[in-house]
């Protein structure tokens, strides 16, 4: 799937554009770098691009962010601009969000783009983020001329769910399912180690390793007796933990294996999803995977606070077990939840081993599919209408 299938693109509206005075070759590395973003995993961060032209508008390298704690994606093009020995100065940057103002775990990238000389900043929308934001103004302030508004319709959709959680100040949650293919996560004598292929785990293990927590609810524990760490190849805890949280009244039994013994474990008695992100929040956690069970599961889907779903396809069938999903609260097909593909992260759909990997977002249209319905009832003429990827994907 493209990424336009997924995202509008800057050059939307060219007359617009023009007037407010961006070049073809601006517009065209705006493209550029929005592709690029979508390379880079969801998560504490938001997914950013940057493309650097020269004068003449050739583009001289694409940068990417690949996630928390590794470098932006400003600082990543400079970077391979200094590896193939590119001059910056007088050349311009684009990218699809505000340069950064601070020092997190990378340095500030306003102050990379100053000493590398260039000399034009292009960006798409300001960053919401109150420790990271000021970057134009530091810039401006350093006579780099800045301009933006390129591609800001594009830039908010293409982290959208990411500036929601900015907004509602909780983490920005993943939804994890290893499941069957009729939707089962657990046979019916409680086995669920493993439904999913090795690929799957290693897949699994390596998303570990990068958020900050991962939650289950109480049954699981009590059931599974899981140790939640993240795991490499040889089966050995690597360097990065996340938190691990118990979600449930019930207290974790003392010789449960999630304890484990680096005190990285925290139990939330509560039953409602908002509390727990709430109280996660504060810990300073900014990025959760929710892995499970069913009620869990649900419960966050149920309370509209999933803004990535990942879901391991195995090929095998149960028919019986415990289903994935609970009641959402959904009694007619007009209040479904919709999804849709979502090309970041690794890709809407990826091969792993035997399994499927599903990666998709929260469809932006309550019902994307309105639209076809409607074509479909107004249509005069009596052709069988035919959902395009265009149409499925929610319409660009
Ligand atoms: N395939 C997979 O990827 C996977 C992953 C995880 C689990 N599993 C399987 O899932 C099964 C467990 O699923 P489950 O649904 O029985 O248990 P669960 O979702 O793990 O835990 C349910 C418990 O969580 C607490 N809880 C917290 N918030 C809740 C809420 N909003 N609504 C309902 N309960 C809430 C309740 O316990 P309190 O009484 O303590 O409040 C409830 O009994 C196990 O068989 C496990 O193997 C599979």
């Amino acid at each position: 799937m493209s990424p336009q299938h997924f995202i509008h693109k800057a050059t939307d509206d060219a007359a617009a554009l023009a007037l407010a005075g961006f070049s073809a070759a601006e517009v065209a590395a705006m493209d550029a770098a929005m592709a690029a973003a979508l390379q880079g995993p969801r998560g504490a961060n938001p997914l950013v691009g940057a493309v650097v032209i020269t004068a003449d508008g050739t583009p001289l390298v694409t940068g990417y962010h690949r996630g928390a704690g590794t470098a932006h994606a400003e600082a990543d093009a400079i970077q391979q601009a200094s590896d193939a020995g590119h001059e910056l100065s007088g050349t311009t940057m684009v990218v699809t969000l505000e340069p950064c103002n601070h020092c997190g775990r990378t340095g500030p990238c306003a102050q990379a783009i100053i000493e590398a000389g260039i000399s034009d900043v292009v960006y798409a929308i300001d960053d919401p983020h109150d420790p990271a934001a000021g970057g134009a103004a530091t810039l401006r302030a350093a006579g780099v001329r800045v301009r933006s508004g390129l591609g800001a319709q594009a830039a908010l959709e293409l982290n959208r769910r990411w500036f929601d959680a900015v907004a509602a100040k909780r983490p920005f949650v993943t939804l994890h399912i290893a499941q069957t293919l009729d939707s089962r996560i657990a046979a019916s004598d409680g086995t669920s180690q493993w439904i999913s292929s090795p690929e799957s785990l290693a897949d699994n293990h390596a998303l570990r390793g990068r958020i900050d927590a991962i939650l289950v609810g109480t049954q699981t524990v009590l059931v599974d007796n899981p140790r939640l760490t993240a795991r490499g190849a040889d089966g050995e805890p690597v360097g990065r933990q996340p938190l691990r949280v118990v979600m449930g009244y019930r207290g974790i039994p003392e010789g449960a294996a999630i304890n484990g013994d680096d005190g990285k474990v925290l139990h939330v008695p509560t039953r409602d999803p908002r509390e727990a992100l709430d109280r996660l929040f504060t810990a300073g956690v900014r990025h959760l995977m929710v892995e499970g069970g069913s009620r869990i599961l649900s419960a966050f889907l149920a309370a509209g606070l999933v803004d990535e779903l990942i879901v391991y396809l195995a090929p095998t069938l149960l028919g019986s077990g415990t289903p994935a999903l609970e009641d959402l609260g959904i009694t007619t097909l007009a209040a479904a939840q919709h999804w849709e593909w979502d090309p970041a992260s690794g890709g809407a759909v990826q091969p792993l081993g035997r399994d499927l990997r599903l990666h998709l977002s929260p469809a932006r249209a309550a019902d994307p599919l309105a639209p076809v319905a409607a074509a479909i009832s107004n249509s005069s003429d009596s052709t069988p209408f035919r959902i395009g990827a265009d149409t499925a994907a929610g319409g660009n």
